[in-house]
């Protein structure tokens, strides 16, 4: 845990994961959850990480560290740093990309990111519907990330939506039940505020859905015609 004092909203966000939870993690929310209730498979989420990893990788909200075992990186031995809150979520990614010695960030992602590196590339997938807030609220993590992005880095995530989402009932179930436990915190993310913040700060933003999904790349940079932003909503 930081040394700084965390809000009881963002302590909720993240106590889920408890070893036991993180043994059935990757079955019920990678396997069921994403293809029966958020209708985002989870093969859309490994093509996002196989076209952004790049050889110097930072991953915020790390999991069971499932996307960073599957992928093929860049580099033999690419350099990658996993930040989380929950101790339980970096070491059962740690142990699970053991063969990188990956390098482990117990913080806050609300708080600035005490790295001297900066990354190519930084993985944000499944944690802003974790954070307290509305989005333009979360989105200083995108200005914390920014700090330790190099030039030509590329930021890409997903995050799960309300707002004008679909859901099945049994999902909107799931995700009301989820709200009122603190594990999600998603009840005023729209897509339409994600677009936004993004484009708030990055000069090539790519936004889509899949399902109540919203999937994103963004780049400092702008592309050789000025302004890039392309939204499939
Ligand atoms: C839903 S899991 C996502 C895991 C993985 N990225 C995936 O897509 O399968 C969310 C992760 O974010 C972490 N997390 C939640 N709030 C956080 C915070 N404020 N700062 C850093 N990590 C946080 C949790 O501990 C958990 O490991």
């Amino acid at each position: 845990m930081p040394a700084t004092k965390v809000d009881d909203r963002v302590v909720a966000g993240q106590a889920a994961y408890t070893p036991l939870v993180l043994k059935i993690y990757d079955w019920f929310v990678l396997g069921f959850s994403n293809r029966l209730l958020w209708r985002c498979p989870t093969a859309a989420l490994r093509a996002l990480y196989a076209a952004n990893v790049s050889a110097c990788h930072l991953d915020v909200g790390v999991g069971t560290g499932y996307f960073l075992d599957k992928v093929r990186w860049p580099a033999a031995k690419p350099d990658i740093t996993l930040l989380d809150l929950n101790p339980n979520s970096l070491d059962a990614a740690a142990t699970r990309i053991g063969r990188y010695a990956p390098k482990a960030l117990a913080a806050n992602v609300l708080e600035p990111i005490q790295a001297e590196e900066r990354f190519g590339s930084v993985g944000l997938c499944y944690l802003l519907h974790c954070l307290p807030g509305s989005i333009p609220e979360k989105a200083v993590v995108f200005d914390h990330v920014l700090a330790v992005m190099s030039e030509d880095a590329v930021l890409f995530g997903a995050t799960i939506l309300q707002g004008d989402a679909p859901r099945s009932r049994a999902a909107q179930a799931l995700m009301n039940a989820y709200n009122r436990k603190g594990i999600f915190s998603n009840a005023q993310d729209s897509f339409q505020d994600l677009e936004r913040e993004l484009n708030a700060r990055f000069g090539d933003v790519k936004l889509r859905r899949r399902g109540a999904v919203a999937i994103f790349e963004a780049r400092r940079r702008q592309g050789p015609r000025g302004k890039r932003s392309s939204t499939t909503g």
